[in-house]
């Protein structure tokens, strides 16, 4: 298991740069199986998130070449069934293969997806996504070691509303309906810009889709598709992920690549916190201005809200801020187990059931610890501390790099799903740390 040795209490300043997206890439390269020609994509990052789905693509055929500025080909004209034991080797170190149902249900008539993986922030149920395929009319067989989709009469399209804006519910469906016979209309979408993102990618295939007011999108299908070229939208999740590390280390980083508009709910809270930034055409400087950070209350939502992966590494630069905090998380149930080492480490973080911070949500009463309160301002102390998941993880790497004294930091691969080049460039930014495989 890795481990990082942290020597805390330094300032991270320097530059770093974003490649495209996480949430976007992966499903940009699930969507080139639907065409027939090849898709070039461009920013791609070294994280193994795109690795998995790179395998699983090459196992069903697709011949890819990653170069390394990060352009990715990918040519789907041999793409064949794989074989069950070879996809299953892949089982539970993704989510993205959820995502692969809809294009080889058009491609082959049939799917294996394997036990799916990803972070242990709460259930993560399938739900939304089964319910989806059938109404496009898949059959769906649960195997001990994954799930047989078939498509026996073919896909039609549907009239499909979410109980909930889920952005891979969202995905399936576009990833599904584009090649569906006839008419899609989806009620309660997701509309996060990587969605968009892949809106954009699917209509340069040849597809048609019009994205109404009120979370309607709707979709014609169209029997042939074809590649596209494509440079991916950048990661606004990371950029959030170094404003925060650059607030809570006292620090002033730039973060190549960010764009605002698809930052502005992060950059309105990250300005009420104290923190100073500036928009440049290349990228964005976020810095600590110095004097005192102010609290702030948050709910995470569904886009145009407050992202629930921009709240981890935020939760750090407040345990400084004056005053008490609240975060009330509304998309998982679970997204706060990271906070438990944050304690160990000096910070004051307690965990509630109810729905602080305003309004009530699904979680309410059901027994989830899904509200935080932060007081601060807490000196943080080094600790042994061990990742859990991946944005919990680069929180713990923040408070490591803004806490007093020596931390030891297990499970630190983990960081690597969503990170490209973390140590490089921690390095970068000037973080005193030895790493051992
Ligand atoms: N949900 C269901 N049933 C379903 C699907 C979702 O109940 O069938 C629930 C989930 O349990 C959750 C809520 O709906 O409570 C939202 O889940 P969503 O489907 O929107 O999330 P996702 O598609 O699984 C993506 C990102 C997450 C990000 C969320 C929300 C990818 C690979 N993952 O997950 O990113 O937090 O959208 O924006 O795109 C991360 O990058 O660290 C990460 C977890």
């Amino acid at each position: 298991m890795s481990q990082i040795t942290v020597v805390g209490g330094k300032p991270l300043k320097g530059r770093v740069d974003l490649k495209g997206a996480k949430n976007l890439v992966t499903k940009a390269m699930v969507a080139a199986l639907l065409g027939e020609s090849t898709s070039v994509l461009k920013d791609v990052p070294r994280i193994s998130d795109v690795d998995v789905v790179q395998r699983l693509l090459q196992l069903h055929g697709v011949q890819i070449d990653f170069a390394e500025d990060g352009t990715m080909s990918l040519d789907p004209s041999g793409v064949k069934s794989a074989r069950m034991v070879d996809i299953d080797a892949h089982a539970g170190s993704s989510r993205i293969p959820i995502l692969f149902c809809g294009p080889l249900l058009h491609q082959l008539g049939e799917a294996f997806i394997p036990g799916l993986g990803g972070c242990d922030i709460g259930g993560r149920p399938l739900d939304f996504h089964f319910d989806v395929l059938r109404s496009f009319g898949a059959v769906i067989e649960k195997l001990p070691n994954g799930t047989r989709l078939s498509a026996p009469n073919g896909m039609h399209g549907a009239k499909i509303s979410l109980p909930y804006p889920s952005v891979g519910a969202t995905e399936q469906v576009l990833l599904t309906a584009v090649r569906a016979e006839g008419k899609t209309e989806l009620s309660g979408a997701a509309i996060e810009p990587e969605i968009m993102d892949l809106i954009a990618i699917l209509q340069k295939m040849g597809a048609i889709i019009s994205v109404d007011a009120d979370r309607v999108i709707r979709i014609e299908g169209v029997s042939r598709m074809v590649g596209y070229q494509h440079r991916a939208l950048f990661d606004r999740n990371e950029a959030a992920s170094w404003a925060a590390a650059a607030l809570a280390t006292n620090g002033d980083i730039f973060v190549g690549g960010a764009r605002q508009p698809e930052m502005t709910t992060f950059l309105n809270v990250f300005r009420k916190v104290g923190g100073a930034f500036q928009i440049e055409d290349d990228g964005i400087r976020f810095w600590h201005p110095g004097g005192t950070l102010n609290s702030v209350v948050i709910e995470t939502d569904v886009h145009p809200g407050f992202m629930t992966d921009w709240q981890q590494p935020l939760v750090v630069a407040l345990t400084q801020a004056q005053g008490m905090s609240i975060i009330h998380e509304t998309v998982y149930e679970n997204r706060f187990g990271f906070t438990d080492a944050l304690n160990q480490m000096g910070a004051q973080i307690q965990l509630y059931r109810e729905c602080l911070g305003g309004t009530s949500c699904r979680f309410g009463q059901r027994n989830y610890f899904h509200s935080a309160v932060i007081s601060g301002p807490t000196k943080l102390k080094g600790a042994d501390i061990r990742v859990p998941d991946l944005r919990g993880g680069f929180s713990h790497m923040v408070a490591a790099l803004a806490a007093e004294g020596v931390s030891n930091v297990t499970n630190v691969q983990l960081i690597s799903r969503g990170y490209e080049n973390f140590l490089q460039k921690l390095t970068d930014l000037g973080a005193e740390f030895t790493y051992t495989e």
